[in-house]
């Protein structure tokens, strides 16, 4: 590893990297060797009905809002205007960025929507976010905190997921999307440009989907959002997500020797999204987690694993779409057979109320986790608050002592040295 990326740096160098040698080296954040310990402000400024159900429970028993796309259509502007900045105002604070480094964490990564940014004026999303960003960004440097801003939901929608603004079609790559997607960009480079201190990284567009998408076009997108950046933003790290691909399949893209340099790899790793990963035992959890450690490692660029939960279920209330249920327990309407277990204090609940034996479970799953994604940049969980999911909840769950404090400490050492099953009873 450490040899490689000295050829690799040097080959950059003769390259490009020579043409601004000191704005590469002005990061305030040191990616090659300060680990990233960070935070999701999930839910924020991109709604997620699981996370914050509260907003749209309303429509619990149908309606068709399943979205912010579809709860700002629901509501109408005005109406959906009043009660946004009401969210916006109240979800974070700036009491949540002062525990959030209190708990030793030094990144949090900010999901923003492309209807903040460059609004289209036939869609019914709101504005009105970004004069709270730019709050979270004062506070974020009050508390020494470092953010990586995120493009979560682009024009058409990159992935059709609830939580890129707008579930189901994939069209981002239609009509002027694309290019609507990189103005959005520039005008999130722009308006940051003077706050590099803090604003260390840009992700230029969250969990594009390799379905749906053609990956020439992602990559080409990559290269010209990382021009955008880079050009206005010059200390500015970029970071790619890996379209759910291995990221050791990126290797040789935006690598050190290609002529870019400051790319962030960015994967998300859940074990719940599919009956395989549901019916994994606890342990199971845990040797999964330690054996990604290799894909992240053997990658020639910065990775971070930029999601990842304590959640070893889909339980969590509308985690898998409002009015959908959990694959765990057999209720997912989608080829749902199985049943691994009740979700009982996990489809809602507080992480106090969680029974005694997932505490345990999570504790394990959590610190395995922090091994293996330690090994390579660092690492940033989903989410820091929710309001009924308990296996979500950092904050939370940090505060009842099931995610290490100080975050380096191990209650469970060396579970990744081993293939032994560590934890009792399992
Ligand atoms: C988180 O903690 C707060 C404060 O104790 C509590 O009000 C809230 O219900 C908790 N939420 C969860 C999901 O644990």
């Amino acid at each position: 590893m450490f040899c490689f990326k000295v050829v690799a740096v040097f080959a950059a160098c003769s390259s490009v990297a020579i043409a601004n040698p000191v704005k590469e080296r002005a990061n305030t954040w040191n990616y090659d060797n300060q680990k990233v310990r960070g935070v999701n402000l999930g839910g924020w400024f991109v709604l997620e009905p699981w996370i914050t159900p509260s907003l749209f429970e309303q429509w619990a028993n149908g309606g068709g809002v399943v979205d912010e796309y579809t709860y700002t259509a629901a509501l109408g502007k005005q109406n959906a205007q009043s009660r946004l900045t009401q969210h916006w105002s109240t979800f974070i604070t700036e009491g949540d960025f002062k525990e959030i480094a209190s708990f030793g964490l030094n990144h949090v990564r900010i999901p923003v929507g492309y209807w903040a940014l460059n609004p289209n004026p036939a869609d019914p999303y709101v504005q009105g976010q970004l004069p709270f960003l730019d709050n979270a960004i004062r506070w974020a440097r009050n508390a020494g905190l470092r953010v990586m801003l995120d493009l979560h939901g682009a024009p058409g929608s990159q992935n059709g997921f609830d939580n890129s603004g707008k579930y189901g079609a994939i069209n981002w790559q239609s009509g002027d999307n694309v290019a609507n997607t990189l103005t959005a960009i520039q005008n999130l480079v722009n308006r940051y440009r003077n706050d590099q201190d803090v604003v260390t990284a840009i992700e230029l567009l969250n969990e594009p989907a390799n379905w749906g998408n053609d990956m020439g076009l992602v990559k080409k997108f990559y290269y010209d959002g990382w021009g955008n950046v880079r050009t206005t933003s010059s200390n500015t790290a970029v970071v790619i997500h890996d379209a759910f691909l291995d990221p050791q399949s990126w290797n040789g893209f935006m690598g050190y020797g290609s002529g870019v340099n400051d790319v962030i790899l960015d994967t998300h790793i859940y074990q719940i999204f599919s009956q395989g990963e549901v019916a994994m035992k606890p342990c199971q959890h845990v040797q999964t987690a330690c054996a990604s450690a290799g894909r992240i490692q053997n990658t020639d660029k910065w990775t971070i694993v930029g999601e990842w939960t304590g959640a070893q279920t889909d339980c969590a209330r509308w985690l898998n779409g409002l009015g959908k249920g959990a694959r765990y327990d057999g209720t997912f309407p989608q080829g749902s057979s199985g049943y691994y277990g009740s979700c009982q204090n996990k489809y809602t609940g507080t992480v106090d109320g969680m029974l005694q034996v997932d505490k345990t479970n999570l504790a394990y799953y959590v610190e395995a986790q922090l091994d293996a994604y330690e090994s390579h940049s660092g690492w940033v969980f989903w989410t820091w608050k929710t309001e009924t999911a308990p296996e979500w909840h950092f904050q939370n769950l940090t505060r009842a002592g099931l995610i290490p404090q100080p975050l380096t400490s191990r209650r469970f050492p060396s579970q990744c040295a081993t293939s032994a099953c560590l934890i009792p009873g399992n």
